[in-house]
């Protein structure tokens, strides 16, 4: 009932002042987090505790990770962080599409920016494995904007499990161009520099994954392929939001700008997840995201090639039991199959696919 923007601010500050009394993690673990049964999977060389974690974008400033990773996800992704400090769009920008489950959102990448976020980060501390989410500033020219990255990426690397690479948000201007090969040759091989040298000075390699749109051709979808092999990037994350309307054509609600999450992008971005993972092949992971609200739609985005899943539209309506409702269903899939890993169900699953075509 209340304004998208103010209720998901809401649940934010909730979450950050009730992590300030002491004892409330361990609290939350012994009685929430166990209702989230274990489901382990390697993946990037990190072991998840279950595959299905929260997609960046709801806790943007590193306020509330332990909260979150308390309701029993596998992982959290934070951010988008930005370098500087940046407002996002004015007015109002998150719109909430109920009778479809969906979300329009038009942020453009609100950002306390990086040192804040980091501050924040130290001062609220995490649960579990995080990755950092990390996008470039409004104001700094495309043709600087892998200087944006890497003094981003510098910055988050001894914080991050994995470093996430946004280049698929469709609300700051000509970000998706990254995408496109001359653009993307230089990000990544810039991006994996600076990646060994900093594994090497630290002698911590943390993976590095890139976050792609749902837009895509299928000629762009095989650039991306070939470079993210090319340049030894550990993850793919697909899907963003989508600047079209799949089944929304004729809905008033649904002509507000910006990128579409939820329901109408589920089989949109599993579409292309498949298609990546025919070129992929399984040489890099995939996380799936988009639309998943239930264990057979995160099935759905498994067997079409992802090893991880995120969600975060599905979490606004459902709740936090989404979670470990998800959890339990993977989980009596494996168990059905009588295999000892959701991996081994799953390579089994896509085999017995490719068998049948
Ligand atoms: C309000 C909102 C803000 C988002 N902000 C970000 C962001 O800052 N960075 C990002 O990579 N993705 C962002 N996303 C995209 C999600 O991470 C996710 O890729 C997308 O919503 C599809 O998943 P879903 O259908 O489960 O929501 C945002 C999504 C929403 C709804």
């Amino acid at each position: 009932m209340l304004d998208p923007e103010f209720s998901h601010r809401l649940v934010v500050a909730f979450l950050y002042y009730l992590y300030k009394i002491p004892g409330i993690h361990l609290l939350a673990r012994l009685l929430y987090t166990r209702l989230t049964p274990p489901l382990p999977v390697t993946v990037m060389g990190l072991e998840f505790p279950n595959p299905i974690g929260l997609a960046a974008g709801l806790d943007k400033h590193a306020k509330c990770a332990k909260g979150l990773a308390d309701m029993g996800f596998g992982w959290v992704e934070l951010g988008t962080v930005t370098p500087q400090k940046q407002a996002g769009n004015p007015g109002k920008r998150m719109f909430r599409l109920t009778d479809n489950k969906a979300i329009i959102n038009r942020m453009g990448f609100n950002s306390v920016g990086i040192d804040r976020f980091l501050r924040n980060l130290r001062r609220n501390g995490k649960a579990g494995i995080i990755g950092i989410n990390i996008g470039k500033n409004r104001s700094t020219p495309m043709d600087q904007a892998v200087d944006d990255y890497l003094m981003a990426m510098q910055a988050v690397y001894p914080y991050a499990d994995y470093i996430a690479i946004n280049i698929s948000s469709p609300n700051t201007s000509h970000l998706r161009d990254l995408q496109k090969e001359p653009n993307l040759e230089t990000l990544l091989a810039t991006l994996k520099n600076e990646q060994i040298m900093l594994g090497k000075t630290r002698r911590h390699y943390v993976p590095l994954a890139i976050k792609i749109s749902p837009d895509l051709t299928d000629e762009e979808i095989a650039v991306i392929a070939k470079l993210v092999i090319k340049h030894k990037i550990d993850a793919v994350i697909a899907t963003n939001t989508t600047v079209s309307r799949p089944g929304l054509e004729d809905n008033l609600e649904a002509s507000e700008g910006g990128g579409l999450s939820g329901q109408p992008l589920k089989t949109v971005s599993t579409d292309i997840i498949r298609k990546l993972y025919n070129h992929l092949k399984g040489k890099v992971p995939i996380i799936g995201v988009g639309g998943v609200e239930n264990a057979s739609d995160a099935w759905d985005k498994m067997v079409a090639g992802a090893d991880l899943v995120q969600l975060y539209t599905g979490f606004i309506y459902e709740g936090p039991a989404i979670v470990r409702r998800t959890v339990r269903g993977l989980r009596r899939r494996m168990q059905s199959s009588g295999d000892s890993s959701i991996s081994e169900t799953i390579t089994k699953a896509r085999s017995g696919i490719h068998l049948m075509r």
